[in-house]
């Protein structure tokens, strides 16, 4: 199976999470590969079984320059059928905009017609203990449904 893992991350937060995720896949045996939001075409989830997407949130959920720009590229796919995931990292001192663009590329996802198959994870900065046993809690969802 493959599984492509796009991710927006400025200070390493998100990155951090993409790799844990990453491993975590590969050790499931999925074929995966791991992208910059910035050096990616959105039409490259054409090519996975599963397609993620790991993103902070920054300027109380506007959406970057960057992630608007993959947004608006990956609203001209059709994705039917294709299993998603989407999980990030934020502050909650945002209050409603914590973790608001993980939020809004899950609903992109689903208008596009892609099957959710694990619960979005969002965590608190960098990924400490507690936030890595939640990524891998959501690696095997996504393995149950692609290779149960
Ligand atoms: C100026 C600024 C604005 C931010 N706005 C939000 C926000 O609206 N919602 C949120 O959940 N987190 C917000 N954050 C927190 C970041 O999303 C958080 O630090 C995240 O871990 C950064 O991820 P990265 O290291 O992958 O860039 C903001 C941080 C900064 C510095």
């Amino acid at each position: 199976m493959k599984a492509r893992i796009v991710y927006a991350s400025m200070t390493g937060n998100d990155e951090d999470m993409a790799d844990i995720l990453e491993e975590d896949l590969q050790d499931y045996g999925f074929d995966v590969e791991t992208s910059d939001i910035g050096f990616t075409d959105p039409s490259d989830y054409l090519e996975s079984d599963l397609c993620v997407l790991v993103t902070y949130t920054y300027g109380e959920g506007v959406m970057t320059d960057e992630l608007q720009d993959f947004y608006d590229e990956m609203s001209e796919l059709d994705l039917t059928g294709k299993k998603f995931a989407v999980m990030g990292s934020g502050d909650k001192v945002y209050g409603t905009a914590y973790c608001q663009n993980v939020f809004d590329f899950e609903k992109l996802f689903k208008k596009l017609g892609a099957i959710e198959v694990a619960k979005p994870v969002t965590i608190e900065q960098s990924p400490d203990e507690a936030a890595i046993a939640l990524i891998d809690a959501a690696a095997q969802e996504m393995n149950d449904a692609l290779n149960g």
